[in-house]
């Protein structure tokens, strides 16, 4: 098989390194890819966000499956060109992506299903929602209806903050046309869970849970990243309640998607909150997670090829076998992260960390220059551990992070801790 991934960050390296290990890959190619990719795969110089030309080029070298890591591509409309091609791709297509790209509609679609969520309503103009917010409890939280890198949902702790909020939305339009309309929705407690299926139409195959941490410092303080850090399995995620799961929103997802005539090929991700009234989705994301991938492919047994292959064949089969481990990702990043960094420091202790036998070091802001790795981003490596327990796999993946450094480097204590302490 010949696989083109797309994507260039961590994600997308631990994806590349998975393929690699199957037996029935002959070639990994990579749109746009990184340096870290570039150990393992061929680099096409295309850019994630442009999908005529992704499909140019998985046309060319006569690729077999494409992998499609980011959302923007899908919601972009990649997985519709490549099937007018028939090449197969494991990504869904523009219509089921607006399930991340609109909040809107992904909130329609749990309301007319019945999918637990928190309660909300859509608003189009500041008047009409500041008049709303005076009917609120508070904390509130507020969502740029479209795809804001992370950065469009506000937790306001009182009306006036919403009310800024609002005015940032609407009046200086900080998240551009991602904010022509927003989400406002009641505030959930619990512990939040990622858990993600691999979805082919209303079959599905479930990946284990994973827990991420989306606070830059430690004890889920300072402001939302990307990540800073994943583990999985989530032991908070029962059978009992990944049953529920299953049946209260992963099934009446894809059935509701079913009705609507999309058949969704990809992964389905629910970020859920553990509420005491049982799991209600907080967002729904149409790509594997990013740092989550990165510990489920170092517990996954199962061929990556041939599973994500046959999902974007519509042929799903066997459950998904994994080795009966934790693991743990650490996102080590860049001083100043998630606002303004420096670029371009030089990063030390990546052949020591590369000689330990139970981590590997995934890829997601670096570049190579005369045969040093130096810094290209704010999330610059996902340092994954893994062992018998989740305290194995932390002791591993903390132990490799003391092993590199750069100047201003930055990471969590305490990735993982939750799934030990609770
Ligand atoms: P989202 O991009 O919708 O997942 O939101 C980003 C983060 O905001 C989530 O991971 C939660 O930590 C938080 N969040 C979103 N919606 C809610 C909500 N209704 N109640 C509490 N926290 C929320
Ligand atoms: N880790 C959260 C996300 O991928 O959206």
């Amino acid at each position: 098989m010949k696989i083109l991934v797309v994507g260039s960050g961590g994600r997308e390296h631990a994806l590349v390194w998975k393929l690699a290990q199957s037996k029935r890959v002959k070639r990994i190619y990579a749109a746009p890819g990184s340096a870290g990719i570039a150990q393992l795969a061929e680099l096409l110089p295309v850019g994630a966000d442009r999908p005529a030309e992704i499909v140019a080029a998985a046309r060319e070298k006569q690729v077999d499956l494409v992998v499609v890591g980011p959302e923007l591509p899908l919601t972009l409309g990649l997985a519709d060109l490549l099937g007018r091609e028939k090449i197969p791709v494991f990504g869904p297509n523009k219509e089921a992506s607006r399930l991340e790209g609109s909040k809107s509609f992904a909130k329609q679609l749990m309301r007319e299903e019945g999918v637990p969520t928190a309660q909300y309503e859509t608003f189009e103009d500041y008047e009409r929602a500041a008049d709303f917010l005076e009917t609120q409890a508070y904390p509130v939280v507020i969502k740029a209806d479209g795809l804001a890198a992370g950065k469009g949902v506000l937790i306001c702790r009182n009306r006036a903050e919403a009310v800024e909020a609002l005015g940032d939305i609407f009046q200086k339009k900080v998240f551009g046309e991602a904010g022509r309309r927003v989400v406002i929705e009641e505030f959930l407690e619990g512990q939040e869970v990622s858990y993600q299926v691999i979805a082919a139409g209303t079959s599905f195959l479930p990946l284990r849970p994973a827990q991420d941490h989306k606070q830059v410092f430690d004890h889920d303080e300072g402001p939302n990243t990307g990540g800073m850090g994943a583990y999985a399995p989530c032991s908070l995620v029962t059978p009992e309640l990944e049953r529920e799961i299953a049946d209260t929103i992963i099934v009446p997802t894809l059935k509701g998607l079913a009705k609507r005539g999309i058949d969704y090929r990809g992964v389905l991700y629910a970020g859920l909150m553990i509420t005491r009234q049982g799991p209600k989705v907080l967002e729904f994301n149409v790509r594997f997670g990013d740092p989550e991938t990165q510990p489920l492919m170092v517990l996954l047994e199962t061929d990556l090829a041939d599973l994500l292959g046959r999902a974007a064949t519509g042929k799903l089969a066997a459950p998904v076998e994994w080795r009966p481990e934790s693991a743990v990702c650490v996102v080590l990043v860049a001083q100043g992260y998630p606002g303004e960094v420096q670029k371009g420091d030089p990063i030390t202790g990546l052949e020591e960390v590369a000689r330990l036998p139970n981590s590997v070091v995934f890829h997601a802001g670096t570049r190579r220059e005369a045969n040093r790795w130096l810094t290209n981003g704010g999330r610059v490596l996902g340092v994954t551990g893994w062992g018998k327990d989740l305290s194995e796999a932390r002791a591993h993946a903390y132990d490799a992070c003391g092993k590199i450094h750069w100047t201003g480097r930055h990471y969590r204590r305490d990735i993982g801790a939750k799934g030990i302490s609770g």
